[in-house]
C-alpha cells in the first residue's frame, strides 16, 4: 500500500515536471565562478511548487554558489550581507526567497527591492515576474522619470513586491500612496551604491516606513567601507557571505591599448573590425562623450544606440529594450549601465574612456562574461590613465594585458552549436551602408537601425532564456 502512495506520488512530482516549458538548454562553456557549487537542488529548499515552476522554466537547473549560500540563510528570516562576482546569480539568490514568503491571500505591500537606476529596476521586477509567473504574486515597478499619477493608480490595487528606484518610492511613502507597515522585507540590491553619500539620508528615511521586526538584505559584487555603519546600525547579526576570493571574473579577458586620445576612435575601428563581437557595451565618462561618440560610430559605418541619464526616460527605455532584443550590436554609455544590467549577448566591453575606480571597472566589465560565460574587456589607455591602469590592477589583484596583434577567438565566442541556426555566425560587425547614413529615430538611435542593422532580430545566443526575462 505505502509502495503504491510512493509510487503515485513520485510520478505526481514527474508530472508537473514533464509540463514544464523549458527553454533550449545553454550548452556554452562555463567557468567555476558558477559550476563550483556544493551541488544542492533548488527542489532542497522546500520551496512552493509554483516558484520551482519559475525557477525552472526560467532556465535555472541548479542554484548558483551564491544562491546556495543565499537561499536557505534568506529563508530562516535572518539579515544577509552578500558579496559575490558580478553575473553569479545575486538578483535570483534574494529573489527566491523573498518570492517564497509572500503571501498572496495578503493584499499587503511585503517586500521592496531596492536599486540605483532605472533600467536596472526594470529588469529586476521582470526577474521577479519571470521567477513568480505561476504564483499570482503582483509586483510592481516604480522610478523616477515616470508619471507620479499613473504609480498612485497603480497602487490602488494589490502590490505584494515593490522594485524600484530610492527617491520615487520614498516620494510614494510620504504621500502615504505605499504603506510600509506590513512589509516584512527590505532588499538592498548594489548596496553599496545605495550607500552612497547621495541615497543614504533617502535610503534612511525608508527604512523609517518599515516594521520593526524586518529582514534586511544587502547584496553587491563590491562592498567598501561605507557600508559598515550602516551595517551596525541598521541590521541585526547580519549572516556574511563573501564569495570573491578573487575580484575580477575568470572568463573575462582583460587588455589594454596604449592610445592618444585622438587615436581612440581610429583604434575603436580598428577593434570592430578584428573583434567577435557578438554585442558590445562602450563606455565613456560623460554625457557628452557619449553623445559624440556615438554619433563618429555611426559616420565609420556602423550601428550603435546610446544612452545616458541626460536623455528622457522613454528613449532611455526603448534604447534598453532594443538592445537588449539585439536589435543593435553597439551601445555606447555613461556609468547609468555599468551596475546590475545584464545582457547575456554582451561578450565585448570596452572601455572607450578608463574609469576613475576600481568599483566602475569592475561592474563594466562585469557586463560581459555573465553567468560564468566567457568575454573581452579593452580598454584605451593614454598617458594620464597610467596610474590609474596600474592602481586599478593592483586594487583589483588582477591583469590587464597589453592588446596582441591577433585576439584568440576561444577567448570570447563560446561555443558555437549554442546560436540559433537562422543567425549568422559572430563576429560579423559589417559596416552599415555608408548611403543610408540618416540619423532618424528619437535620441539614442543613431542611424536607421531597422533597416541598417547588420541584421534583423536578436543576437541572443540562448533566446529562450532571453525573451523570458524581457518578458516578450
Ligand atoms: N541558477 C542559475 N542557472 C542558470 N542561470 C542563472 C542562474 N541564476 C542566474 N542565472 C542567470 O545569470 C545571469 C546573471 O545573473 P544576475 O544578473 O543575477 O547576476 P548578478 O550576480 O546580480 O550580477 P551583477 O553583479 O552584475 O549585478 C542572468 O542572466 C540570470 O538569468
Ligand atoms: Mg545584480
Amino acid at each position: 500500500m505505502s509502495e503504491v502512495k510512493t509510487k503515485s506520488s513520485s510520478n505526481n512530482q514527474q508530472d508537473w515536471k514533464n509540463q514544464l516549458s523549458l527553454p533550449a538548454k545553454d550548452t556554452r562553456v562555463q567557468t567555476e565562478d558558477v559550476t563550483a557549487t556544493k551541488g544542492n537542488e533548488f527542489e532542497d529548499y522546500y520551496l512552493k511548487r509554483e516558484l520551482l515552476m519559475g525557477i525552472f522554466e526560467a532556465g535555472f537547473e541548479k542554484p548558483s554558489p551564491i544562491q546556495e549560500e543565499s537561499i536557505p540563510i534568506a529563508l530562516t528570516g535572518r539579515d544577509i550581507l552578500a558579496r559575490a562576482k558580478n553575473g553569479t546569480g545575486k538578483t535570483a539568490a534574494f529573489i527566491i526567497p523573498a518570492l517564497e514568503k509572500i503571501n498572496t491571500g495578503s493584499p499587503d505591500v511585503q517586500c521592496l527591492i531596492l536599486v540605483p537606476t532605472r533600467e536596472l529596476a526594470l529588469q529586476t521586477s521582470q526577474v521577479c515576474k519571470t521567477i513568480g509567473k505561476h504564483m499570482n504574486i503582483n509586483v510592481m515597478v516604480t522610478t523616477g522619470g515616470t508619471n507620479l499619477k499613473d504609480d498612485i493608480m497603480r497602487l490602488s490595487e494589490n502590490v505584494h513586491i515593490i522594485v524600484g528606484t530610492p527617491g520615487r518610492v520614498l516620494d510614494l511613502a510620504n504621500k502615504n500612496v505605499i504603506n510600509f507597515s506590513k512589509a516584512e522585507t527590505f532588499i538592498m540590491d548594489e548596496a553599496d551604491k545605495l550607500l552612497s553619500p547621495e541615497f543614504t539620508p533617502v535610503i534612511e528615511q525608508l527604512l523609517g516606513f518599515f516594521p520593526k521586526k524586518r529582514q534586511v538584505l544587502l547584496y553587491s559584487a563590491t562592498f567598501p567601507l561605507v557600508v559598515k555603519s550602516f551595517k551596525d546600525k541598521h541590521m541585526v547579526k547580519p549572516y556574511e557571505i563573501n564569495l570573491m576570493d578573487e575580484l575580477t571574473l575568470k572568463g573575462v579577458t582583460q587588455y589594454y591599448a596604449y592610445v592618444e586620445e585622438k587615436q581612440k576612435v581610429h583604434c575603436l575601428n580598428t577593434l570592430f573590425s578584428k573583434l567577435q563581437i557578438n554585442q558590445s557595451i562602450i563606455f565613456c565618462n560623460s554625457t557628452n562623450r557619449v553623445e559624440l561618440l556615438a554619433r563618429k560610430i555611426t559616420e565609420l559605418g556602423y550601428s550603435c544606440f546610446y544612452s545616458h541619464a541626460r536623455m528622457l526616460q522613454h528613449h532611455r527605455n526603448r534604447v534598453f529594450h532594443d538592445f537588449r532584443n539585439g536589435s543593435c550590436r553597439n551601445l555606447v554609455c555613461s556609468d547609468l549601465l555599468t551596475r546590475g544590467i545584464d545582457i547575456q549577448a554582451v561578450n565585448v566591453v570596452i572601455n572607450f574612456d578608463f574609469p576613475r575606480n576600481a568599483e566602475t571597472y569592475l561592474h563594466r566589465i562585469g557586463r560581459s562574461g555573465r553567468f560564468g560565460h566567457l568575454g573581452i574587456a579593452i580598454n584605451l589607455i593614454t598617458n594620464e590613465d597610467r596610474f590609474n591602469l596600474y592602481k586599478i590592477e593592483q586594487e583589483l589583484g588582477t591583469e590587464i594585458l597589453p592588446i596582441p596583434p591577433v585576439i584568440d577567438k576561444r577567448l570570447n565566442i563560446n561555443d558555437h552549436n549554442s546560436y540559433n541556426k537562422n543567425q549568422p555566425p559572430p563576429g560579423l560587425n559589417r559596416p552599415r551602408n555608408q548611403n543610408n547614413n540618416t540619423n532618424e529615430g528619437p535620441p539614442g538611435y543613431h542611424g536607421n537601425q531597422r533597416r541598417n542593422n547588420q541584421r534583423q532580430g536578436g543576437y541572443n545566443q540562448n533566446g529562450e532564456n532571453y525573451s523570458q526575462q524581457t518578458g516578450k
